[in-house]
């Protein structure tokens, strides 16, 4: 038996537990965990089962994370077959979905860029394929998606970064990341619009990342000049909805605006392998940071119910043993 992070209700917190250890079936590897982070994803398949693919309780939690391979090889690795999760001493992980891991870079800030880190690569060089000198403004940059993308967009080349977000304490500190403006969300709608007409520049958008959607994505599309002749095209990446599942979309906020609209580049598996290692060799030159916070196998009942904005809890199953 080994310990876990165990989900008995959807909905609920997981318990920290005993749970059979994994064996490995075709094609997988058994994995020792050092590091599991807790994203959004990890949540969502605990409460939505839409996210959750068939998963029924009990399960362990997490869907990513890092850890040791039976031959010694420090990997990052992503799980799919239930009842088997990352927040565990073991996990068993599809060998092509692991990934090496530099020594340069530990296994907590491993873990916890995997998501953020490579989906903003992802979004911005194959979807958006961003080109030096664009403006790019992130929605949802309080977020760890939002302080990676903010970051990754800078390293691309981006000419001017804005950032709009709703926790104005981590708003304050995006500058640091890259910000060159920050939009607080928290306006009424038409200031909110004018912020963000004001902050474009005069060329306007080139590229939105919206990890948010709901009401920031409908007072921007509302927001965007609309002309019979279009003279710029907003490439509009939908990414993530913390702040609502739908918009309501003005037809002429798709054709007077030059407003392209959709999710990026998929997910594709040789991609985020070959994009991990290079966003890994920014973090461990200190060119990508992420605000983490390791926390214990024994703790993970009272950290997932706790608000860390801008910030990543990493369950550290050695933590506290
Ligand atoms: N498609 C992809 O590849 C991809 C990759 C990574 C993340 N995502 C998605 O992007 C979203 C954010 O991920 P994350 O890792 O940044 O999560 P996170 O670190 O937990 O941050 C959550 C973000 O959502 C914001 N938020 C929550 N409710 C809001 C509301 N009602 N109005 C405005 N802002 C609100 C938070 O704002 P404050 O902290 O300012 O309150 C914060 O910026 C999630 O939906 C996630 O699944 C998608």
């Amino acid at each position: 038996m080994m310990h876990a992070a165990v989900l008995h209700e959807f909905g609920g917190a997981p318990r920290f537990e005993k749970f059979p250890e994994p064996e490995p079936g075709d094609g997988e590897v058994l994995v020792r965990v050092s590091a599991a982070s807790l994203t959004p994803l990890a949540r969502w398949v605990t409460t939505d089962r839409d996210f959750a693919r068939g998963r029924e309780v009990p399960f362990i939690c997490g869907t990513e994370g890092v850890g040791v391979l039976e031959d010694g090889s420090r990997v990052s690795f992503g799980v799919v077959r239930s009842p088997y999760g990352a927040m565990a001493e073991y996990a068993v992980a599809p060998a092509k979905l692991c990934t090496p891991v530099p020594e340069d870079v530990d296994d907590v800030t491993a873990a916890a860029l995997m998501n953020p880190g490579v989906s903003a690569w992802n979004a911005l060089s194959w979807g958006a394929k961003l080109e030096k000198g664009e403006t790019v403004l992130v929605l949802g940059a309080t977020g760890v998606a939002g302080k990676s993308a903010i970051q990754v967009a800078k390293l691309l080349g981006a000419g001017r970064v804005v950032a709009a977000g709703r926790n104005e304490q981590v708003l304050d500190t995006l500058a640091g990341f890259g910000a060159d403006a920050t939009i607080p969300l928290g306006q009424c709608d038409a200031d909110l619009a004018e912020a963000f007409r004001g902050a474009a520049g005069e060329n306007g958008y080139d590229v939105v990342l919206d990890y948010l959607w709901g009401r920031p994505a409908q007072v921007l599309l509302d927001a965007l000049p609309r002309n019979f002749l279009v003279t710029s095209e907003v490439r509009y990446l939908q990414l993530g909805h913390s702040a609502g599942e739908r918009v309501s979309v003005h037809a002429n906020a798709l054709r007077r605006t030059g407003v392209t609209l959709g999710a990026g580049a998929p997910p594709r598996i040789e991609r985020l392998r070959e994009l991990y290692p290079v966003v890994l060799a920014h973090a461990a030159r200190g060119e990508l940071r992420v605000d983490v916070e390791p926390v214990g196998l024994p703790e993970i009942e009272q950290a997932w119910r706790r608000e860390v904005p801008g910030r990543r809890l990493v369950v550290v199953p050695e933590k506290g043993r």
